[in-house]
């Protein structure tokens, strides 16, 4: 059988006063597959993102992930802090692994102490390690700039807060040319 990466069986989704918006969905989805969403306005569409992200638990039928999968959600309207440029705000998604990497050093310099214990350093050092060959750390500033570009973000070390969108962010959807515009006079 194959191994699916997500499973839902009839999930259904109700939201107060009782609008049912999802009724009996069942879809799988196959490793490596590509699937965008297609749906009217206020048809459900990030209700259900939000269901296999795992954010929207309070649901009729089964939505199952593969267990041990990871699972990334970007969210229509993210919640950023107004304060950080947006290096720092795209280095919060990945700030596990940045202070595994740093972690890590500093277990290789403990070696060199004179009280240094060596089976514990050991013992952290290959779940460091570990933690680090699975997110392909060595390639993370590359992914990061490929995210960059895909996304249109703006330069890194923009400020959220003086972003069109930052504070305020805008109501409903964004017409594809004020994004571009956004894009264009941010860079
Ligand atoms: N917690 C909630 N309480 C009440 N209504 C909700 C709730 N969550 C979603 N809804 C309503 O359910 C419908 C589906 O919302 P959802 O955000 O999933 O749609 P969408 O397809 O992503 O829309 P859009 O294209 O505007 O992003 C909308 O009418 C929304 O107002
Ligand atoms: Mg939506």
């Amino acid at each position: 059988m194959a191994q699916y990466v997500f499973t839902m069986n009839r999930v259904g989704k109700v939201v107060p006063p009782k609008r049912q918006i999802l009724k009996d969905i069942s879809l799988s989805f196959f490793p490596g597959a590509k699937i965008g969403l297609l749906g009217l306005n206020g048809a459900g569409k990030s209700t259900v993102l939000k269901i296999m992200a795992g954010l929207d638990r309070e649901i009729e039928g089964e939505a199952t992930p593969m267990p041990g999968i990871k699972i990334g959600y970007l969210a229509q309207e993210p919640q950023l802090d107004p304060g950080h440029s947006v290096r720092e705000a795209v280095e919060e998604g990945v700030g596990e692994i940045l202070s595994a990497k740093t972690r890590l050093d500093e277990v290789y310099a403990a070696y060199a102490e004179p009280d240094a214990d060596f089976d514990k350093l050991a013992a952290e050092q290959e779940k460091l390690e570990k933690l680090l060959a699975t997110a392909d750390v060595a390639s993370l500033e590359a992914q990061l700039e490929i995210a960059a570009d895909a996304l249109r973000l703006p330069p890194w070390d923009a400020r959220i807060e003086k972003l069109s969108g930052g504070r305020e962010a805008p109501r409903g959807p964004v017409p594809p040319a004020a994004l571009e515009a956004r894009h264009a006079a941010a860079r």
